[in-house]
């Protein structure tokens, strides 16, 4: 059973805190790591798999094939999900889902976003703790995992106590607590005389947070709980900003923080845009250098590996993952939407007899943008004299197929895309497979066959 006592933790962070940021954090000596906040009734519409691969658990949103959260072996017993909810019953349904491959279950009160407020989650939990103690006593009498919530402080310490009270009675392991008000933003100083008020006066541990601002170095972490007399500290931004700040042995270069964590969103196959999010959020002001404008101009996970001489790791390790048969997302079709819908009736009224079909899917990342499939079959069309494909897509819910005309005939892929684009392409490869303009290994190569 997770122990939240002595422990320092890697903050939940939206699009941080992915599993390439988890695993970086803990290898630098983090105790605990939380997941970015994942909205329940979006997790519910996932389907947990084995990615034998990867050697990964990946929960699959059935309405686009993206994963939704992807976890693994080395930080089971370390990571905390955290929920964004102001549903016990849902809440409680996603906890389930996932109690068997996570350490924790954390409910996120402490977002001041307007998403989460209006949606009745974040620190809207705050405005009605009765909902907020409901959410987490169905959790904790029903989970074999421990759960802990994350708020903010109220205007006063002795609101903030009362508060933290009424959720610590029902039956939470642990509070996290960032020392600032839903209107204070980062840049206003946090207020660790009230996360500490707090610590002395309830029986579990205390999470200190929102100290980043004055953490410049492992030292600095120690402090900040001395500061606010904390078992525990939390850290979102200085980890952003550089994840080595976990290190005891001190931190490392800007540089070899980005080489490791290029080298695990590799070995974990983290969508390229992901891992661009993050390496901008650790360059920061040097994205205005020229390697910096070059790195913003990198689209695949290969062209950031290359900035960092990573390119042969890149190479080889996707290439032994093509080769095994990983296609960068799962196939899900409108047949496995959940639940059924009415909608998805209509995809069985398309009559595919006579259309040429094939199941391959179209990863963007694989081609720039002048070797896209349609391109290459719209110029061959030109210079052979045929007229240019008709396209004709039909969407099931947030799925698309495309049937493609040319030369009187129909093609089509069997793989439903997330978009309209998407599916015009998977259906143009088809057709250039059978024009004999692209062969099964070119296929391959471009990780489309399934
Ligand atoms: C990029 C980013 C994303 C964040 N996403 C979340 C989130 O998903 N859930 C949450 O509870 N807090 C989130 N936060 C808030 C942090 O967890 C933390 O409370 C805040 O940044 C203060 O801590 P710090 O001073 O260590 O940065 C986020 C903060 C940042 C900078």
């Amino acid at each position: 059973m997770l122990n939240y006592d002595n422990k320092i933790i890697l903050a939940p962070m939206v699009r941080i805190g992915t599993l390439p940021t988890r695993i970086l954090a803990l290898r630098y000596g983090a105790d605990i790591v939380y997941t970015e906040e994942l909205i329940d009734w979006k997790f519910l519409r996932s389907k947990r798999r084995i990615n034998d691969i990867l050697k990964t658990v990946d929960f699959v949103d059935q309405t686009d094939g993206t994963i939704v959260f992807r976890t693994c072996h080395e930080e089971k017993d370390k990571v905390v999900l955290q929920l964004g909810t102001c549903d016990a019953d849902r809440a409680l349904k996603v906890a389930k889902l996932v109690e068997n491959d996570v350490a924790g279950i954390d409910i996120n009160m402490g977002c001041p976003k307007e998403f989460s407020i209006k949606g009745g989650m974040g620190v809207a939990l705050l405005q009605n703790p009765e909902k907020a103690f409901k959410i987490l006593e169905t959790l904790v009498n029903n989970l074999t995992i421990p759960v802990t919530c994350k708020i903010r402080i109220l205007d006063t310490p002795e609101d903030t106590l009362s508060l933290v009270q009424k959720l610590v009675s029902s039956g939470i392991k642990a509070i996290a607590i960032h020392g600032r008000t839903k209107d204070e933003r980062p840049q206003h100083p946090v207020h660790p005389g009230t996360i500490k008020y707090i610590a002395e006066r309830i029986p579990i541990p205390v999470i200190a947070n929102g100290g980043s601002k004055e953490i410049e170095k492992f030292s600095d972490i120690l402090k900040f709980k001395e500061m606010t007399g904390c078992s525990s500290v939390m850290i979102a931004r200085a980890a952003e900003w550089n994840c080595s700040i976990f290190r005891k042995d001190g931190m490392l270069p800007m540089d070899t923080v980005i080489e490791d964590l290029l080298r695990l969103s590799v070995d974990f196959d983290n969508p390229p845009a992901n891992t661009k999010y993050c390496i901008q959020n650790i360059l920061r002001e040097l994205q205005e250098t020229p390697r910096g404008r070059q790195f913003l101009d990198s689209q695949t996970l290969e062209q950031m590996c290359t900035i960092w001489n990573l390119q042969d790791y890149c190479k080889e390790k996707q290439k032994m993952y093509q080769g095994l048969g990983i296609q960068g997302r799962w196939q899900v079709t409108p047949s496995d939407l959940e639940p059924p819908n009415k909608k998805s009736k209509l995809a069985n009224e398309v009559n595919l007899d006579g259309v040429i079909q094939m199941q391959v899917c179209f990863i963007r990342s694989n081609y720039n943008d002048l070797n896209l499939p349609k391109s290459q079959l719209h110029a061959w069309a030109g210079k052979n004299g045929f007229s240019l494909p008709i396209y004709q897509t039909r969407q099931v819910e947030k799925l698309f197929q495309t049937i493609l005309i040319f030369n009187d005939k129909k093609y089509t892929s069997t793989f439903w895309e997330k978009n309209k684009k998407f599916a015009e392409q998977s259906a143009a490869l088809v057709c250039l497979y059978h024009l004999g303009l692209k062969t099964k290994d070119d296929l391959i190569k471009l990780g489309s066959l399934l």
